[in-house]
């Protein structure tokens, strides 16, 4: 009786030891890492905007156009002209990045106009990140620009213009790895 009592157990055991092999063989075949990404999903990932221009998408759009959407998407948030709502200042600093109580705004610390394109695409509005088609993104990025007296009302974006802009506040950056201001 006992040998056959001992029998079955080594026969159990015996199965156990196949089955958890079994199954590390298996998930060493298949890490689970999840799903292969297609050509299509990298690219709609693929969108950043490089401080010289690089990556900016055809399109363009003007102050009038991109106070409009400014108003309809942006101004819950942000206020009017720029400040004096709940969200992040973007316009408008009368204490300067030096002052007692600094304000921080595209105007007067960003350093690279075209950042502003890549933020806006790949974030706002903040309630629809990414709905905004590029000619919304480059208007609304010509409003700013011109509600930070950077551009004149009449200038329109474009992968061309956007990278001309000078930011005043380039040159105010320090490069960790050398240790040195940056004039890129
Ligand atoms: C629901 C509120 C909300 C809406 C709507 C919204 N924003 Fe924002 N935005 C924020 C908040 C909060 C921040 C700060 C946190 C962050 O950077 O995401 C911010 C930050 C920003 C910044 C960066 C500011 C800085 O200097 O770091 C920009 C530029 C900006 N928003 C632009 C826009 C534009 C353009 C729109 C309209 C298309 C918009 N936002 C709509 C809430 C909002």
């Amino acid at each position: 009786m006992i040998k056959m009592k001992q029998k079955r157990l080594i026969l159990i055991l015996v199965l156990i030891a196949i089955g958890i092999n079994f199954l590390f063989a298996r998930s060493a075949n298949t890490p689970r890492l999840g799903q292969e990404v297609t050509p299509e999903e990298v690219a709609a990932r693929d969108i950043s905007i490089f401080p010289d221009g690089e990556g900016l998408p055809e399109g363009e759009g003007s102050v009038p156009e991109g106070e409009k959407i400014y108003r309809a998407e942006c101004m819950i948030c942000h206020g009017k002209n720029g400040f004096g709502h709940t969200a992040d200042q973007l316009a408008g600093a009368e204490m300067s990045l030096t002052g007692e109580y600094p304000e921080k705004t595209i105007g007067n610390y960003w350093p690279y106009a075209t950042t502003l394109f890549d933020f806006i695409r790949r974030s706002k509005p903040m309630n629809a990140p990414g709905s905004l088609t590029n000619n919304k993104v480059y208007a609304l990025t010509a409003y700013l620009l011109y509600l930070n007296e950077l551009i004149n009302k009449d200038e329109k974006m474009t992968a061309l213009t956007l990278p001309m802009v000078e930011m005043p506040n380039q040159d105010g950056f320090i490069n960790i790895y050398e240790m040195e201001t940056t004039h890129q």
